[in-house]
């Protein structure tokens, strides 16, 4: 099973707003890949998704120098990684990241996923975040690999079009 879906943003709130929807409709554990360019606005995503998941305005910013923040309290824990600045795929079983990737009990949103190799799981939902050409927008691409993923794409996709 696989899905796409394709959305803009034309707000750091409107790119919020969309990852806290996403964050209501989670029913299982899942693996969040973010990409895109500094700027783009992974952190964003993560901090409306994190939010909604908590219920509170709590901060949340990169964690880039302790590479995994968790925030428990809502429906899912939350796994917030920056992989900027990784050593390589095995400082992640260094700090004992694997399982939060492998055997989550929760939501691991993972910025510049794609330094994490082969530590990332098949099934996850990849958003993909592209700066617009006038450098105003942002063009939000979902990509799901895998049963889980793929349902809450649907679902993510009927009631975000329809609310
Ligand atoms: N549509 C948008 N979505 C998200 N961020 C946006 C958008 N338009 C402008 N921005 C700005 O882009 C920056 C995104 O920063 P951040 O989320 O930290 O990016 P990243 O984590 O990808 O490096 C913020 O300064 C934000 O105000
Ligand atoms: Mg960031």
């Amino acid at each position: 099973m696989a899905a796409t879906l394709v959305l803009e943003s034309h707000s750091e709130a409107q790119t919020e707003a969309l990852a806290a929807a996403l964050a209501g409709m989670v029913d299982a554990p899942l693996v969040i890949a973010l990409s895109g360019d500094l700027g783009a606005g992974k952190t964003a995503f993560s901090r409306g998704f994190v939010q909604a998941m908590l219920g509170e305005r709590v901060v949340v910013s990169s964690p880039t120098f302790a590479i995994m923040q968790s925030y428990v309290g809502g429906a899912w824990p939350v796994y917030h990684f920056d992989l900027y600045r990784l050593a390589g795929p095995e400082e992640l079983e260094a700090i004992g990241a694997d399982e939060a990737l492998f055997e989550p009990d929760g939501v691991a949103l993972v910025e510049w996923a794609s330094l994490a190799g082969d530590w990332l799981p098949q099934d996850r939902l990849d958003v993909m975040l592209e700066i617009t050409a006038d450098g105003l927008g942002r063009r939000v691409l979902f990509r799901a690999a895998g049963l889980v993923t793929t349902q809450l794409l649907h679902r993510f996709r009927q009631e975000y079009h329809a609310g």
